[in-house]
């Protein structure tokens, strides 16, 4: 045989099982043995490799493609050194274990029924490692990309990424990124509209079916980390309350937004104003994506110039778990140069004394004491800032 031929032997399904045998029966043949070895090895080698190679793209198309359905045959016949799993609905791994692929063709009711699933035994029968799921809620790109690449860098297993955009939009990210494949199917959103809310809950509502995730973010691509990952994962995860700014505004723009049409589930003096960024824990984002108590009356009566996504969550989370919440935001804003939206930051504002203002100077309350990290994210920043932030993570950041 031809040492040239063998790839051609080896691709066809049917003569892969004879072809070991066929190796065997020369291995084992006295005569020959002192002449075959070098070249039963040339054979063996990129036979091995070749087995090797085709069992992990396999695996991996199993994961990604769940093609195992279609091409049973060509996978026995290639693979006589790979078992191949079949996930099975009554293993508990089958519950455990994220899933692979975000996209799906449940519409949001659906979906919202699905992710309201709740164990009623409160303890995991398994070692459960806690994630932060990171939502990202976005038009597109992610300019900030790179920088999130670093933070999370190291960190797998402790986190998982969605991302919600415009529902035309597809992420060119390369297999090696953390945003590969991390879009769910997302819908239309409009700033100040119930749309807005609609895809956070989108966002929650798909982070949920992950069991594992128990603290959920909800980030812009405006935002950046500004410690590293184990400073925020610690921070978060030991934390007793969840953080949304959430206050009672007895102005115009606050009560004045309240309607009475929405009593009585929701009274005056439980209508509240809140930051949109928030971080929630598993128990509070449950009660967002169950809720059909308070959505209609927000839905009908909170329009332009109520805007729904500064009053809904804040408002529904002081009623049903006020205690829960910190009533202050993680994520830093710059709102000193006044006007209705907040400073962003260009290429010419990451200075020294920039960083500074980010670290320094903050006082809050955490878990009842007094803290001086106070913001962990921070917003809004102009892609021309990727790259004086790259330069100064390091040592500003920690990553
Ligand atoms: C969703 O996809 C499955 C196949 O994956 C199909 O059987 C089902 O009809 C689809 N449902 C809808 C609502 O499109
Ligand atoms: C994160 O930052 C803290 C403080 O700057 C440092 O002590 C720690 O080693 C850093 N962790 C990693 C994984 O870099
Ligand atoms: C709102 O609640 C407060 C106390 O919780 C109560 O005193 C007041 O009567 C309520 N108002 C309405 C309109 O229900
Ligand atoms: C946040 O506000 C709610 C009432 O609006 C209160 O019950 C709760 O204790 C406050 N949280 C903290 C940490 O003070
Ligand atoms: C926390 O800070 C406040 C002032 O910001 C101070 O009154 C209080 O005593 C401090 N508490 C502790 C436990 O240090």
């Amino acid at each position: 045989m031809e040492e040239g031929n063998e790839p051609t032997v080896i691709s066809r399904p049917t003569q892969s099982r004879v072809f070991p045998q066929r190796l065997l029966q020369l291995l084992s043949r006295p005569t020959q043995s002192r002449v075959f070895p070098q070249r039963l090895l040339h054979l063996l080698v990129p036979f091995l490799l070749l087995c090797i190679a085709f069992s992990f793209i396999s695996l991996y198309m199993i994961r990604y493609f769940r093609v195992q359905a279609t091409v049973p045959t060509v996978q026995t016949s290639f693979l006589p050194c790979v078992e191949v799993e079949e996930p099975n609905q009554l293993d508990l791994e089958y519950w455990i274990r994220p899933p692979s692929n975000l996209i799906h063709n449940m519409t949001d009711v659906e979906l919202l029924w699905r992710a309201s699933f709740v164990p009623r035994i409160k303890e995991y029968p398994f070692a459960r490692v806690p994630k932060i799921a990171f939502l990202f809620l976005t038009k597109g790109p992610l300019p900030l990309a790179p920088l999130w690449e670093k933070f999370f860098k190291g960190h797998e297993g402790l986190y998982s990424i969605y991302v919600h955009t415009l529902p035309s939009f597809q992420f060119d990210f390369p297999s090696s990124s953390v945003f590969y494949r991390r879009q769910i199917p997302s819908q239309l959103t409009e700033w100040g509209r119930m749309s807005m809310c609609d895809a956070e809950r989108r966002l929650l509502a798909n982070a949920l079916l992950d069991i594992s995730n128990e603290r959920f973010v909800l980030l812009s691509e405006s935002c950046i980390p500004v410690y590293n990952f184990s400073i925020v994962y610690r921070y978060i995860t030991e934390s007793k309350h969840s953080f949304m700014g959430v206050f009672d505004d007895p102005g115009p723009f606050g009560r004045g937004r309240y309607n009475d049409n929405m009593a009585p589930e929701v009274n005056i003096t439980e209508w509240r104003k809140g930051s949109q960024w928030f971080e929630i824990n598993r128990k509070l984002a449950l009660y967002i994506t169950e809720d059909t108590t308070f959505y209609p009356k927000f839905s009908e009566f909170c329009r332009p110039a109520c805007y729904v996504d500064e009053h809904y969550f804040p408002t529904m989370l002081t009623i049903k778990a006020g205690d829960l919440l910190a009533n202050r935001s993680i994520t830093y804003v710059d709102w000193s140069r006044g006007g209705a939206h907040p400073a962003t930051f260009g290429k010419a504002d990451i200075t020294e004394a920039f960083y500074k203002r980010l670290h320094e100077g903050h006082s809050c309350v955490y878990n009842n004491r007094n803290s001086s990290v106070c913001f962990l994210f921070a917003r809004k920043f102009a892609p021309s800032a990727l790259e004086p932030l790259l330069l100064g993570a390091p040592k500003y950041f920690g990553y």
